[in-house]
């Protein structure tokens, strides 16, 4: 297993990963099993969806950052897992014909492919759904209080004012020119809104004062864009295969991107710009914060 030292950090993030990774796998097996009854398909759906593949990023970075406040990781997954839900239920809906029309997803079968565009909008609407039952349920967090912020914020961090409102924006940017300015704001809502709130659920878990989370939402904010920069530049010149999804559909869409708008160099330029500035706001941290610079590099150093 490779052990990444960068920035004196020592870790190895494969390894973490992986761990993370068989955890969001068994916990959503766990949650969904399918009844004896005409809803298995749904939960067979669902399960397509949810377990097995992906990066699981967001649970890894909401992991990451629990650890700098010592927070028990049994908690932080179960938030992880909740913005795992939203995250596939955004990847169903965002593959479906009448938005990206796309057939592989993890290298699997997209779900509309493998079972039909019906069941395919309802498990994206049950797995929205099933994102706050996770965060509404005792077990997250034993204060209703705190139960309520991160329902309340992940509730924004998903809707017109979050992901869903930039992903409006982004179908709109087929055949528009766009500033620096407008992708970045479409960024942010698209992709940088629930990695942010990746970050910040930790800091609701202890109760941190807003005043205090700046660094935390700074380093988030600048993943966040790092992170969506790549994801256009593996659909510029990405492997398929290694990517387990169909690419160069950006610019068969004619859609505006970091890429079409920078070109490659610039874009990957401001990308590891952006990886630096994020690890930048962790100074204040020791090695208790290396999980959190490792995601920010792999954020940016990878095929998928
Ligand atoms: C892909 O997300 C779509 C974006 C929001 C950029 P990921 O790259 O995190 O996809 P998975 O979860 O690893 O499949
Ligand atoms: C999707 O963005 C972002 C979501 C909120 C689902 P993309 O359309 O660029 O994601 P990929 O490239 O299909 O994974
Ligand atoms: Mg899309
Ligand atoms: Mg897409
Ligand atoms: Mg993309």
């Amino acid at each position: 297993m490779p052990i990444d030292v960068i920035d004196g950090t020592r870790l190895d993030l494969e390894a973490e990963a992986n761990r993370v990774s068989r955890q969001v796998d068994d916990f959503f097996a766990r949650l969904l099993p399918s009844p004896e009854d005409s809803r298995a398909q749904l939960y067979d759906a669902m399960r397509h969806a949810a377990v097995g593949g992906g990066k699981r990023l967001r649970p890894l970075l909401t992991i990451a950052a629990a650890r700098l406040f010592n927070i028990d990781e049994e908690q932080a997954l179960r938030v992880g897992a909740a913005i795992e839900a939203i995250h596939v239920y955004s990847l169903i809906h965002d593959d479906l014909p009448a938005m990206d029309d796309d057939d592989l997803r993890r290298g699997k079968p997209t779900v509309h492919k493998a079972f039909n565009e019906a069941t395919a909008i309802l498990a994206g609407d049950s797995l929205h759904a099933l994102a706050f039952e996770i965060l509404a349920h005792e077990a997250t967090h034993k204060d209703p209080l705190v139960r309520s912020e991160l329902v309340f914020e992940l509730s924004q961090a998903s809707g017109p004012n979050g992901m869903a409102g930039g992903q409006m924006m982004d179908l709109l940017a087929e055949r528009q020119s766009l500033d620096l300015a407008s992708i970045t704001r479409l960024q942010q809502l698209k992709t940088g809104a629930l990695i942010e709130y990746a970050v910040e659920a930790p800091c609701i878990l202890i109760r941190l004062a807003r005043e205090a989370r700046t660094p935390y939402r700074g380093y988030a904010r600048n993943v966040g864009l790092a992170f969506q920069i790549t994801d256009d530049l593996i659909d510029h010149a990405g492997d398929e295969k290694a990517a387990g999804k169909r690419t160069g559909k950006d610019a068969q869409a004619g859609k505006a991107t970091f890429v079409s708008l920078l070109g490659p160099e610039r874009a990957a330029q401001q990308a590891r710009l952006l990886v630096d500035q994020a690890i930048d706001h962790l100074a204040n941290h020791g090695e208790e914060a290396d999980l959190l610079r490792a995601l920010a590099r792999f954020a940016i150093e990878r095929d998928r």
